[in-house]
């Protein structure tokens, strides 16, 4: 994402120095080109019933990004509802999942004519007709199934198990046909899988594919007018060099054979593959110490700024702005959180840095801000927008001042 001319960074036409006097560190900086790009790509190749999946980055000026190219919303909360409409999301474009709807979520969702309200379980269907009797309303649902389908991610982000909480197993389908059929209120128009995230294996959508194609068969010929199958996201990013090459032109090649041309909508949730290369992290160096031999730089941003090192294990590559060709001392980058887990990366090679210097933590553009927290009493990061030669804040971090006085002091104190 970022280019050097004559030495200095640029994100588009944007010098990161311009962005740095304006703005402190720790932020995250997104490039609205990479973001177009990635989105229009992916419609080229899948089509355009792309739902962009908020969780990964729900900041408003993103969503608008997503929402004026076009794509739906996949949001799993009433609040990243309430982020989408207000971002300018037609609520026929939002699609609501989530494996714990309370009963004011359903409602809300139901007030707002949204596209589909995805299903987790038997019990959120009878719900759901309750609710939209005592409405006096017909609403459209889906249900999100449970293949059993294994990502072959990592155990924290896979949702396709049969053990995993997610979704409504798919042994259960005349379960789902038998309560549906007696629900005058409910049309049950669609269904929908996610196996899990950083999925590159060809073969599990594969297999996912066919799981799926089979479902919706069995509900076709059960006399349930399926309009959407929703085939989830979880598409593979690069974030390491070794990591396995994917492209969603071969997730194309097994869709059309799987399912041809059906009589209902094929649609994805991607949330990651389309934002994640778009960002990056922009901290500073506030230390440098050497422990046990390890050469430590202490930077401002921390596991409460990105936190996917520290739970995932996650890898990210980290850059220098300052002699950029002359990489040669191993550095351990980690931030300032009292919490030994509050390491970005082990055994990097940088050149030699000094307190103050920038560093840049890759392909923060999904699940980095999003995940933030204040732990430690820290601020949130702020968030930059860059669109060619423009940039502004799309997220100005509190003072922390702030959040100390949130706390309420009982009157007993
Ligand atoms: C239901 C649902 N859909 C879509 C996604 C997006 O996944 P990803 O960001 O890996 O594409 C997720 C994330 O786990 C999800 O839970």
């Amino acid at each position: 994402m970022l280019q050097f001319k004559n030495k200095i960074p640029f994100i588009e036409g944007t010098s990161l120095h311009d962005v740095i006097n304006v703005c402190q560190t720790p932020f995250y900086v997104y490039s609205q080109d990479i973001i177009t790009q990635k989105v229009e790509m992916t419609k080229k190749i899948l089509g355009k019933n792309i739902f962009f999946s908020v969780k990964s980055n729900s900041n408003q000026a993103i969503l608008k990004i997503m929402q004026s190219l076009n794509i739906g919303a996949d949001v799993v909360s009433v609040g990243e509802l309430k982020r989408s409409l207000s971002a300018g999301f037609h609520p026929s474009k939002i699609i609501f999942e989530g494996v714990g709807k309370s009963k004011d979520d359903l409602v809300f969702a139901i007030q707002k004519n949204i596209r589909l309200i995805n299903t987790e379980s038997l019990e959120e269907i009878k719900l759901l007709q309750k609710l939209a009797t005592e409405k006096n309303k017909t609403i459209d649902i889906g249900v999100r199934l449970n293949p059993n389908i294994d990502g072959g991610t990592i155990s924290k982000i896979s949702t396709g198990k049969k053990t995993d909480k997610f979704g409504i197993d798919i042994n259960e389908i005349e379960n789902i046909i038998n309560l549906v059929s007696n629900c005058n209120n409910l049309n049950l128009i669609g269904i929908s899988c996610h196996i899990g995230s950083q999925i590159s294996n060809i073969d599990v959508y594969k297999n996912t594919f066919i799981e799926m194609k089979k479902v919706a068969d069995k509900f076709v010929s059960a006399g349930i007018n399926i309009q959407h199958v929703d085939l989830g996201g979880g598409f593979h990013v690069k974030y390491n060099k070794n990591d396995p090459e994917f492209e969603i032109k071969d997730i194309k090649k097994e869709l059309d054979r799987c399912f041809g041309k059906s009589s209902y909508e094929i649609s994805f949730e991607p949330g990651r593959y389309l934002i994640a290369e778009a960002g990056i992290l922009v901290t500073s160096i506030i230390n440098t110490k050497q422990n046990g031999g390890i050469n430590y730089l202490i930077v401002d941003a921390g596991m409460n700024t990105l936190v996917r090192p520290a739970m995932y294990n996650a890898y990210h590559d980290i850059e220098t702005i300052k002699n950029i060709t002359d990489n040669s001392v191993s550095y351990t980058v980690a931030g300032p959180i009292c919490e030994s887990s509050d390491i970005f990366i082990k055994n990097v090679l940088l050149s030699e840095q000094s307190i103050g210097d920038i560093l840049i933590i890759k392909n923060t553009g999904a699940y980095g801000k999003v995940m933030s927290s204040t732990y430690n009493t820290r601020p949130l990061p702020s968030e930059i927008l860059i669109n060619k030669e423009n940039f502004a804040i799309i997220y100005s971090s509190d003072k922390i001042e702030k959040n100390i006085e949130e706390d309420i002091i009982p009157s007993w104190l």
